[in-house]
């Protein structure tokens, strides 16, 4: 055909949380157990690059698609339809308002996506993934939807991709409707609030995922008493904290609930039956080098965390730069215990937000 093609394109970084996601009591709206905090890494270039389009000329038998980084993906899934849905929806009722619009909710829709980082190895990439693709179609349709209105239909693609929708400090408020229509992202701070935040990311190269998140979650759920303890009490707590150490911009403050939660929601994993271990030997000496990097300073200059995957997120403050990368290439550079060799092209060294 010689329909004229409708095109947009965005990036969505990924979001690397404080208080950990972990546990859904709906799987299919993916509604989650517990509330979360994010902070999102807009300046680095751990991001997924899409652009969406659609054209009568694009055959209608073909039905949507998606390319991700040069393959042809699977979008049959429930969460990438449900995405899919939710945006024609919206589409629809534009075009059924003002019928002068062209109908692109009748066409096929073509997504291209580049992840330029490692896919599923537990660097967030779902979360950046989803929050690509729905803002490419809402763009795309041209949507009047705010972002925390997006997070609702990301989070239905990835639980961490509603985060990706803001920038700086992000809650996910966990919600109590049933439908999930109160389940959403929201800005607690932008990242000028707090511009000497910096975070370093450490890649354990090949490391892919051993346990996705979603049959994690549910094994935890299943059959960790601590993850109870985790979500009735833990997690309120942390998520208090957090805000007000992001408020005051207190560095020790944001360290420690960092930490903590990261440990609570690993020891939840080890707590479940059979157990899962996310972090190995490597991820172990990052922690002991935090430890002595703080110890060493006399004060608290940097926090690990890790998501589903062995690799570490060190948070730390722009002018401790010199003593947490100096230590980690000292520490890692040096003696690559367990660190392949592309580790140092995995650190990021200044990564501001
Ligand atoms: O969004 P999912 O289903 O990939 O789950 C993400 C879970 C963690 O990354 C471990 C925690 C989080 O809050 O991002």
């Amino acid at each position: 055909g010689s329909g004229k093609i409708y095109r947009a394109s965005t990036t969505a970084p990924v979001n690397i949380a404080v208080v950990k996601y972990w546990g859904k009591r709906d799987r299919k709206l993916n509604l989650p157990t517990n509330s979360s905090l994010s902070v999102t890494l807009s300046q680095s270039d751990l991001r997924t690059l899409t652009t969406a389009s659609c054209s009568t000329s694009y055959p209608s038998s073909d039905g949507d698609s998606l390319l991700l980084n040069g393959e042809p993906s699977d979008i049959s899934g429930a969460r990438t339809q449900a995405c899919f849905r939710e945006l024609r929806a919206r589409r629809a009722a534009l075009e059924a308002a003002n019928p002068s619009l062209p109908k692109l909710s009748a066409m096929s829709l073509r997504l291209v996506s580049e992840n330029n980082f490692p896919t599923a190895a537990g660097l967030a990439s779902s979360a950046a993934g989803f929050a690509a693709l729905v803002r490419a179609i809402a763009d795309l349709y041209e949507l009047p939807d705010s972002p925390a209105e997006l997070s609702l239909i990301a989070r239905q693609g990835s639980g961490s991709a509603c985060r990706s929708l803001f920038g700086g400090y992000v809650a996910w408020r966990m919600g109590e409707a049933d439908d999930g229509s109160d389940s959403r992202a929201e800005q607690v701070a932008e990242a000028a609030h707090w511009p000497e935040m910096r975070a370093l990311v450490l890649v354990v190269s090949a490391a892919k995922k051993g346990v996705s998140s979603t049959s994690g979650m549910q094994q935890t759920v299943a059959t960790s008493g601590l993850f109870r303890e985790r979500v009735s009490r833990v997690v309120p707590q942390h998520m208090d904290a957090m805000e007000k150490a992001i408020k005051e911009r207190d560095f020790a403050a944001f360290a420690e609930v960092t930490m903590r939660d990261s440990n609570s929601f690993h020891a939840s994993c080890a707590d479940t039956y059979p157990p899962i271990f996310y972090m190995n030997d490597v991820s172990r000496a990052a922690i002991r080098a935090v430890e002595t990097i703080n110890a060493t300073a006399g004060r608290t200059v940097a926090a690990y965390t890790f998501d589903a995957g062995p690799n570490a997120v060190i948070y730390y403050s722009e002018k401790d730069t010199e003593a947490v990368v100096g230590t980690f290439f000292h520490v890692l550079g040096a003696d690559l215990h367990g660190w392949k060799d592309d580790v140092v092209k995995g650190l990021k060294p200044t990564l501001s937000l």
